[in-house]
């Protein structure tokens, strides 16, 4: 009998399988038509085809339930006792046995003014916070504690939470929340709140907003410069570390390709696996960083596309902004300037897989500002990209 092999799922897969797992979907995972999936790797689908089975671990590796491959059932073993506001995920048959007879109002959003005064009229409610990974507004912790606060100011009101992730295309989302809303209610009414255009909130649900959603000054930022080696990266970066500094006004961290390759990564080759696993590491370290308000100013080469997107989630997913700044100095240029004498060694056929000579440099096509050092000064250069942040909202240099 071939090992179960695990898997640990990313936050919308999580969120989508306490759907199923909760009862508020009938599942299975992966049913023709459902957004509800698991997006096996190829090697990990195939494992799992042959033991008949994937496991779903939690990110510290809990093993929470069985998956049938590839049909999609799934076996719970195990369900998650921590997260904030755990106790107000509740499963559609514990809202029916213990909230009986109330009016279920869906919550994506922060209660305005408004909305607190056309539930106050409603009776007994049932605040139903549609939270998951991905939703606009506010984060699902923000969204739960601003839904909280709002119960607090009516004369009955409870709250539940339902973790429904975005998809990434609206009318999915709105048709499974359609149905996640239906299951929940049962028999019991429905009020879907009215669209109130102000932006008028009581103070303490203001205050939720303004910590969960701070002012570009205050955001998270990660700065991430990509291109070959002797393009310029480490010099405008360099450069821009210093008008950071001088300006004063954030804490800021520099993640440099080189600097990086001897200490946090030490050790690692130039081998596709490796740039691979180093780029995931400055990656989640910047990715903290910005989950903590700080600038991460980071200059790899970082050559694949796939990495360089897993950055700007792994940075999005903790609050924080990402902006790419593509160095696409021409390789000529760069192997004209060769500075370090890299150039010509791998042309020597000294150097294996060297970047832009015999291993590859996906040139991105999602960068916030593309610049080439060619013919330009590094002030010049480093207008644009400070140019490019400001009309962006980010920074003011
Ligand atoms: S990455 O591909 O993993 O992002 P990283 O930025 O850390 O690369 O390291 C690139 C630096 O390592 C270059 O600036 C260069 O000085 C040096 N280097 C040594 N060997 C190679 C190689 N095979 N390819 C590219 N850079 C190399």
């Amino acid at each position: 009998m071939p090992s179960i092999p695990q898997f640990s799922p990313s936050p919308r897969e999580l969120d989508d399988l306490e759907l199923i797992t909760s009862g508020a979907v009938p599942g299975p995972l992966n049913a023709p038509g459902s957004p509800l999936t698991l997006d096996l790797p190829d090697e990990v689908a195939a494992a799992a085809k042959e033991a008949g089975a994937v496991e779903v671990v939690d990110p510290e590796g809990l093993p929470l339930a069985h998956v049938a491959w590839p049909g999609g059932a799934v076996n719970v073993l195990s369900v998650p006792a921590y997260g904030p506001f755990r106790r107000l995920h509740l499963t559609p048959a514990e809202v029916r046995r213990r909230y009986p007879g109330r009016t279920v109002v869906p919550v994506v959003g922060p209660l305005t003014d408004a909305a607190i005064a056309e539930l106050a009229g409603l009776g007994p409610v049932l605040l139903l916070a549609l939270v998951g990974t991905g939703t606009p507004e506010l984060s699902p912790v923000a969204l739960l504690r601003a839904s909280l606060l709002a119960a607090g100011q009516l004369p009955d009101a409870v709250v539940v939470a339902c973790p429904l992730a975005a998809h990434g295309d609206a009318e999915v989302d709105h048709g499974l929340g359609t149905q996640v809303v239906a299951t929940y209610a049962g028999e019991d009414p429905v009020h879907a709140l009215t669209e109130d255009p102000t932006d008028s909130y009581p103070d303490d649900i203001a205050a939720v907003i303004d910590f969960d959603r701070p002012e570009p000054e205050r955001r998270g930022l990660v700065l991430f410069f990509t291109g070959l080696s002797g393009s310029g990266k480490s010099t405008l970066a360099r450069a821009l570390l210093d008008r950071l500094a001088e300006q004063g006004r954030r804490t800021v961290t520099s993640l440099d390709g080189d600097v990086v390759r001897r200490n946090l990564s030490a050790g690692l080759t130039f081998s596709k696996a490796d740039r691979e696993t180093n780029i995931r590491r400055i990656g989640w370290v910047a990715a903290e960083i910005s989950r903590h308000g700080g600038v991460a100013v980071c200059s790899p080469i970082a050559p694949f596309d796939a990495t360089r997107r897993d950055v700007r989630g792994y940075v999005e997913q903790a609050g924080g902004a990402f902006f790419l700044i593509h160095v696409a100095t021409p390789l000529a240029e760069c192997e004209r300037r060769d500075r370090k004498g890299l150039y010509a060694k791998a042309r020597r056929g000294e150097i294996a897989e060297f970047t832009g000579i015999s291993s590859p440099y996906e040139v991105p096509t999602d960068a916030d500002v593309v610049v080439d050092t060619t013919g330009h000064s590094i002030e010049d250069a480093l207008g644009d990209v400070t140019d490019a942040l400001r009309e962006a909202g980010y920074l003011d240099l």
